[in-house]
């Protein structure tokens, strides 16, 4: 068979990813992305194994007796209408690539295409998971370990192409990388009346401003001052008009942490205060959180791992140590259970000058012969 260069392996991805691109399904609905994936694995001879799609899974067998490495890239696009003049632009109203999902799928895709070649020289058994639903809960991640994906994995890797990341930079951190997301709903229930007689009702908005000024007291005064965590409150819903006092308010918001301690301790003290402050007052508060991604935390020994790979193969200049970002990302739940690292391509700079999911996102494509590269040279030096 003929043994593809990086620059094909890469022309062949932008193509893909183009493609990809002007066909974006929302999270959950990528079946078409699914037929993709599946007929390009097909073509070669790879084989896929049966697990709930839109998700698609798929399996290369290494040396006897040798450890299994899963490789994994997110497949869903986001409710963006796309702005922009590119030629790939979304064929789609409304739906559009613009976290570089599209660039992932095509990057394993090419990985895949390079594993279908060099086929018995690999030596770790090597899975690859294309994940639906990145971007909502519930979370193909947790989905796909619920179906026991991690079972026979001994460590994974996925990456994402970052835009707040140097253009020829590849970035990772030893621990804590990216946040856990969750949100919570607060009612706080007094007693109405009108507004010029306040002594006769119990005001949950005046109770309302007193539970939002504690909150920031926990990231001040709970955390670790360097433990990073955020609250914020989103929406405040109460009242209708100038001279009555409600009976309720409600608090909507979300919280970001970077270690389950901090997550607990948040979500904990929140409670407490918002009981015992609404108790004080006469009032009655509830407080729902409504549970997503968890913190994701790189294992140690496996960033070092790709730590040298990077070095080894990219040298030192191009490893960037980074700083946690305070967004979330589902790969989390893979590495509450297994040990590996995530990892960031940079591609900030002239051709990736929006954040993702800005309308208008675009990925530079001219990082990807990288991307499949780290792929490729993990798979080689995993032991
Ligand atoms: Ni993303």
């Amino acid at each position: 068979m003929k043994i593809k260069t990086l620059n094909d392996l890469a022309n062949r991805a932008v193509k893909d990813r183009r493609f990809l691109h002007q066909h974006p399904e929302l999270s959950g609905e990528e079946y078409e992305t699914n037929q993709f994936i599946r007929n390009r694995l097909e073509a070669l001879n790879i084989e896929i194994l049966d697990y709930q799609p839109p998700s698609v899974v798929a399996f290369i067998r290494g040396t006897e007796g040798m450890k299994t490495i899963a490789l994994r890239a997110d497949i869903d696009a986001l409710p963006i209408t796309e702005e922009g003049d590119t030629p790939y632009i979304s064929k789609k109203p409304g739906v559009a690539h613009m976290c570089g999902h599209d660039g992932h799928t095509a990057i394993l895709l090419a990985v895949a295409e390079w594993l279908s070649i060099t086929g018995n020289e690999v030596e770790p058994n090597i899975m690859l998971i294309f994940q639906s639903a990145e971007e909502i809960t519930p979370s193909g991640a947790d989905l796909l370990i619920k179906q026991g994906v991690l079972e026979t994995v001994d460590a994974i890797f996925g990456i994402h192409l970052w835009q707040g990341l140097e253009k020829g930079k590849i970035g990772l951190t030893h621990g804590p990388m990216m946040a856990s997301i969750d949100d919570f709903e607060i009612i706080i229930q007094g007693y109405g009346g009108h507004g010029s007689m306040p002594h006769e009702t119990i005001d949950p908005i005046y109770i309302a401003t007193n539970v939002i000024q504690s909150f920031q007291s926990i990231i001040s005064r709970n955390l670790n001052p360097i433990d990073a965590g955020v609250i914020t409150v989103g929406k405040i819903e109460a009242g209708t008009t100038y001279n009555i006092i409600p009976d309720t308010a409600k608090l909507i918001g979300t919280i970001r942490a970077l270690t389950p301690q901090a997550v607990h301790t948040i979500q904990t003290k929140m409670l407490n205060l918002t009981e015992g402050i609404c108790q004080a007052f006469g009032a009655k508060g509830k407080v729902d959180f409504i549970l997503g991604t968890p913190p994701l935390i790189n294992d140690p020994k496996q960033s070092q791992f790709i730590e040298s790979v990077i070095c080894k193969e990219f040298g030192h200049e191009v490893l960037e140590i980074v700083d946690p970002v305070m967004g979330g990302e589902d790969f989390s739940y893979y590495l509450q259970e297994k040990p590996g690292s995530f990892i960031f391509i940079g591609m900030g700079g002239e051709k990736s000058q929006y954040p993702h999911h800005h309308p208008r996102f675009d990925l530079d494509e001219e990082v990807f012969p990288d991307a499949i590269k780290l792929f490729i040279e993990i798979v080689k030096h995993y032991k």
